[in-house]
């Protein structure tokens, strides 16, 4: 009820979003931006679990805690198994896991396995709350692909505020195909995860979740670049070849990653897994919940910085797109002065079914619609984030579908900002944008795929392995604000 906001919110909002976002912190922000890449990166610590009767079981604490990000400040922050995000849980498919995750927090929350087919009721949606001081055990088997998963909080209208503090974590899973390919995976060495976010202090240290209504539409971003928690980063290659396990874990940023030599490097999985073939880039855009895998080369003793760039869209409504993508130097790589032989990276990876639609036995329409545009809503008549002309309800289901039966999904965006759209519960298949087909870094398994202004995103879409009648499983933007603010719907697999 607190979430539905009046009308006038959104009028001051659609003239507030023109104020730069940089403008909040100022002088902290411009004192501590001096000082580069002090700090190595923080490695998530790998957490196997422990195989009990056949089960992996993984024991997973919601918390509060004090973290130091910057020299002599404490900052409070939240996360699991740790004072800020969680472990890097590591599991094969077609094992039987569990996740004893207990909630040591002073406020209700939840865990969700992004990107993962699981039971509706093992999901960690909003319909899984976890009360303080209780535990919540789902119990299900890894059907899914080798592939870098993540978790994270999916609290009712405070999902944004608890990532934001710090609850979110990364899965691992590998399979027979992982093992095969001669791919670096020595963890923390030649393998390793990045957590992409920024965040927003203050002079004291603190980041309290205080949102305007500039952050409510543009979604709350941040002046800082963390990696992995760490701010500054810089990370030592010990090795010719180094795999990075990307994940946009940020509220609202996308980031434009390129390094600043303009180096290439090869992208060997998206979301859900290998990419059927490695695929040559120079750039890589990533929205809040998409994950990208890279081997990147290094020669001896060089050091280079990996940055996202702006977009250059920036007039007019533009403005807040342009605020969609931050310039940041996020992490600096130093090579050391003999660096290990690496195995050249396979240019075959994964079979693929064919993206075919000849089967697909419906059509379904969503269409992502925000406040602060058209005529109507200047006038305070629209409605707010929406899908469909609807915001979230827990208690409607608002799409019913069949096990097995595979479906053409099409969203439509009709504003002025980016959307990441993410289904729970499956890995897709892009069609199309706007008719034309997908770039090959696009045409692997995907489970939040961004939609841009005007544009409409055909996918591939099937829920193959787990159905529930009653409890339903949650499509939604993962701009968690907009998330939040309404722009989500819920639907049955039976
Ligand atoms: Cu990453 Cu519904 O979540
Ligand atoms: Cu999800
Ligand atoms: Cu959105």
């Amino acid at each position: 009820m607190e979430h539905t906001l009046p009308r006038r919110k959104f009028l001051l909002s659609s003239t507030a979003i023109l104020l730069p976002a940089l403008l909040i912190s100022g002088s902290f922000a411009d004192a501590q931006q001096q000082p580069k890449f002090e700090n190595p990166v923080a490695m998530p610590p790998l957490d196997a679990g422990i195989v009990v009767g056949g089960v992996r079981v993984f024991e997973l604490k919601l918390q509060n805690g004090t973290t130091e990000f910057f020299s002599g400040l404490q900052t409070r922050t939240s996360g699991i198994n740790g004072s800020y995000l969680g472990p890097m849980l590591r599991m094969r498919t077609g094992e039987k896991i569990r996740l004893n995750v207990s909630n040591a927090l002073n406020e209700t929350s939840t865990l969700h396995w992004h990107g993962m087919n699981l039971p509706a009721k093992a999901d960690g949606g909003p319909h899984q709350p976890i009360e303080p001081g209780s535990t919540w055990a789902p119990e299900f088997e890894v059907r899914d692909a080798a592939s870098t998963m993540w978790f994270h909080s999916h609290q009712i209208h405070k999902t944004a505020a608890q990532v934001w503090a710090g609850l979110a974590g990364l899965i691992m899973i590998e399979d027979d195909l992982s093992d095969r390919l001669d791919l670096p995976s020595r963890y923390g060495i030649d393998d390793i995860p990045l957590v992409l976010q920024d965040r927003r202090f203050k002079r004291d240290g603190s980041m309290h979740y205080d949102i305007s209504m500039h952050d409510e539409m543009a979604g709350m971003l941040g002046d800082f670049p963390l990696i992995n928690g760490t701010i500054r980063p810089y990370f030592k290659v010990t090795t010719e070849k180094l795999r990075i396990r990307f994940l946009n874990g940020a509220n609202a940023s996308i980031y434009n990653l390129e390094f600043e030599d303009g180096r290439s490097f090869v992208q060997i999985a998206s979301d859900g897994g290998f990419l059927e073939a490695a695929v040559q880039m120079r750039k890589l855009k990533l929205a809040p919940g998409e994950r990208a895998e890279i081997i990147v080369d290094f020669a001896p003793d060089e050091s280079v910085i990996l940055r996202s760039v702006a977009s250059n869209r920036r007039s007019g409504m533009g403005m807040m797109m342009g605020a969609q993508n931050p310039q940041f130097d996020m992490i600096e790589f130093r090579a050391g002065g003999a660096l290990e032989a690496s195995a050249t990276t396979p240019q075959n990876l994964a079979n693929l079914p064919a993206v075919s639609t000849t089967d697909a036995t419906r059509t379904r329409k969503f269409v992502l619609e925000m406040p602060g545009m058209g005529p109507m809503r200047m006038l305070g008549l629209g409605g707010g984030f929406t899908i469909n002309g609807r915001a979230m309800e827990m208690s409607r289901i608002d799409e019913t579908v069949k096990m097995g039966e595979p479906e053409i999904w099409e969203i439509q965006n009709n504003g002025p900002m980016i959307h990441p759209f993410h289904i729970h519960n499956t890995q897709f298949r892009i069609l199309d944008r706007n008719g034309k087909p997908p770039a090959s870094s696009e045409k692997g398994l995907k489970d939040t795929v961004v939609v841009d202004p005007g544009e409409t995103v055909r996918i591939l879409v099937k829920f193959e392995h787990y159905s529930d009648a009653e409890r339903p499983y949650m499509y939604h933007c993962h701009i968690l604000e907009h998330e939040d603010a309404g722009m989500m719907g819920q639907f049955t697999v039976s």
